[in-house]
């Protein structure tokens, strides 16, 4: 069995985020910029963990298969975080460890984002993200983020423009409806991958 769970990162998850901010954004923030985050009370700092267990019900034995070694040890393979600025949640980071895109993962932690926005009572949330940057694109637009407007020439590294993307509506009482429902949905089509989510800090 493969489990998931998504929570707060601790100080000691630190390094381990900056190993996966390298993987993912070739190294945004040291660890001093991860330290920063856990010790805002403004700021939302989401971690997302995996690790395997031996199918008992099967009785499925690894050894001699040629299969991967189980991950007993949980393994952090998603950062997500926002900044509470006023009323508004802003997504600063979202990102998945290379080897375990598009299965659902990014969106389980955007999940959790905006549930822990919607928490702290905060109306609408924000974010930025690269014109080139589809599969982002595409995963905010999924779960309600609508484009805003564009910063021109925003990145430096490439000249490119930032689309401005926004989401409104999360204190109202049809926005938790609509978590709940996501979870539902969300937690049957990792079931179908063999994922077990565990959000239980989230638990709606
Ligand atoms: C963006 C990112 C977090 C998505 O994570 P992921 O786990 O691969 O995404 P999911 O599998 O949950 O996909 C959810 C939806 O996002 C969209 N999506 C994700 N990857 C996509 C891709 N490569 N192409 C097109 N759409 C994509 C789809 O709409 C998808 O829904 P579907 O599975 O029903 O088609 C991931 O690609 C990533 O970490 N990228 C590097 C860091 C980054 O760019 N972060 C965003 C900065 S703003």
């Amino acid at each position: 069995m493969r489990f998931l769970e998504i929570k707060h990162l601790a100080a000691e998850h630190l390094p381990s985020a900056v190993e996966l901010d390298r993987l993912c954004f070739g190294g945004l923030w040291a660890i001093e910029g991860y330290r920063r985050e856990l010790d805002s009370p403004n700021s939302d700092l989401l971690g997302l963990w995996t690790w395997e267990t031996e199918d008992c019900e099967s009785g499925q034995n690894r050894a001699g298969t040629g299969a991967p070694p189980l991950q007993i040890r949980p393994m952090l393979i998603g950062v997500g975080c926002l900044w509470a600025i006023l009323e508004e949640a802003h997504i600063i980071m979202l990102a998945i460890h290379p080897s375990f895109q598009r299965q659902g993962l990014g969106q389980a932690l955007l999940w959790a984002l905006l549930k822990s926005a919607h928490d702290r009572q905060l109306e609408r949330s924000t974010l930025e993200v690269r014109d080139s940057n589809l599969a982002a694109v595409s995963l905010y637009k999924k779960l309600g983020f609508k484009e805003a407007g564009r910063r021109k020439r925003y990145y430096e590294d490439t000249g490119e423009d930032a689309l401005v993307m926004w989401r409104s509506g999360l204190e109202k009482p049809e926005f938790q409806r609509y978590l709940a429902a996501l979870k539902v949905q969300m937690c049957d089509r990792l079931y179908e991958k063999k994922w077990h989510l565990a959000i239980d800090i989230f638990e709606l």
